[in-house]
């Protein structure tokens, strides 16, 4: 893509059942174990400078102090609090009920803010790992998913919300029969949901759960993740880039199929959240939205390549010994113990 002049206006917001309005991209901070807390921060800066106003961070990511200092910069050149839309997750470390809200307060004190747009529980276990673990590692004492102890660390949540610290909470890698129960149970509801959706992995049940119960779905690795660590890769999953049916409509278009990959899902109704340190892709993946959306037959043909591929299985949340990853995300229905 050249410098073509980018048409800020043009890009567009989801609106929460708040009334808030998220912008409809925003650019990951997980560095992938490739990049440092220096580089993301560079990444902020540039992306803020190219439009971007919205930034996915989470405690886990080990640079939000990093990405703090950008945002401290981002708005010394005049743009102001309200326009960002700054997203954090609870790690699963502390999850247990005296531990969360010092945890939000550490992620504000290291990204320099007073309120957060989004506080997420990242994972709906309380199970945890060392950064970098392999897939086979598992933490001692490792937990299903329990209700109850989730209710209390979602009721915390509740309370950072009372306290002004975060105007939304929501999940983050949840399926639908525990966001069934979140919704019966919360004081106040979930506003968004953060799941893995790229055109290889669709999830069209959870989608369609989470949009009709008025949850704004965020699409994380919505590229298919080309560069997620060694540890996250298995033989069998597929790469949405390389796709026929992507690479086709990106060579009628002439642009990358990764510009193609995030027209399809903010076509779709998600918010894509790509991650790159590199200013041009920046640039491409915020133009791919203020551009020539799909055509209805081209969001039907990529319809049509989903291969229910998740890349990130989770594995290392397991609780049981010989447990399948599939056991994560409850695939018969219920909530598996
Ligand atoms: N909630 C969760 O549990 C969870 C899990 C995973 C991710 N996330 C969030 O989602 C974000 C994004 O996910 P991700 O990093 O896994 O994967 P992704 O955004 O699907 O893929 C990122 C890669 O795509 C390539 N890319 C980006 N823009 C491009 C463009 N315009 N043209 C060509 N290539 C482009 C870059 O590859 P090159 O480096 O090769 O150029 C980049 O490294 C993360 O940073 C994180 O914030 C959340």
């Amino acid at each position: 893509m050249g410098r073509a002049a980018l048409d800020l206006s043009r890009v567009p917001f989801k609106q929460l059942a708040s009334g808030a309005r998220m912008p409809a991209i925003g650019l990951g901070t997980f560095g992938s174990d490739r990049y440092s807390g220096r580089e993301i921060a560079r990444a902020v800066r540039s992306a803020a400078e190219t439009g971007y106003r919205h930034f996915d961070c989470a405690a886990v990511y080990g640079n939000e102090a990093h990405v703090g200092a950008a945002l401290r910069d981002v708005m010394a050149t005049g743009i102001a609090r309200e326009e960002l839309w700054v997203t954090s997750k609870l790690w699963n470390d502390s999850h247990a009920e005296n531990a969360v809200i010092p945890a939000c307060e550490r992620s504000l004190r290291d990204l320099g803010l007073e309120y957060l747009d989004l506080y997420l529980i990242h994972w709906p276990f309380p199970n945890h790992h060392a950064p970098g673990a392999r897939v086979t590692d598992r933490h001692q004492g490792a937990k299903p998913y329990l209700h109850d102890a989730y209710m209390k660390t979602w009721r915390q949540l509740e309370k950072l919300v009372e306290r002004g610290l975060v105007k939304h909470i929501g999940t983050s890698n949840t399926t639908a029969p525990k966001l069934e129960l979140l919704l019966r149970d919360a004081e106040i509801k979930p506003a968004a949901n953060e799941m893995e959706l790229h055109p290889h992995f669709q999830q069209p049940e959870l989608f369609d759960f989470v949009v009709e119960r008025g949850l704004v779905p965020i699409g994380f690795s919505p590229i298919g993740s080309p560069n997620r660590p060694e540890r996250d890769k298995t033989e069998s999953d597929t790469v949405a880039i390389q796709d026929p049916v992507i690479v086709r409509i990106a060579e009628q278009r002439g642009v990358h199929p990764a510009v193609v990959c995030l027209k399809w899902g903010v076509g779709r109704g998600q918010v894509p959240i790509p991650f790159s340190v590199n200013p041009d892709q920046q640039r491409a993946s915020l133009h791919a939205l203020t551009t020539d959306p799909l055509s209805e037959k081209e969001m039907q043909a990529i319809a049509g390549i989903d291969q229910n591929c998740r890349l990130i299985k989770g594995q290392v949340f397991l609780w049981r010994e010989g447990q399948d990853w599939q056991d994560l995300w409850d695939p018969d229905g219920y909530i598996t113990t």
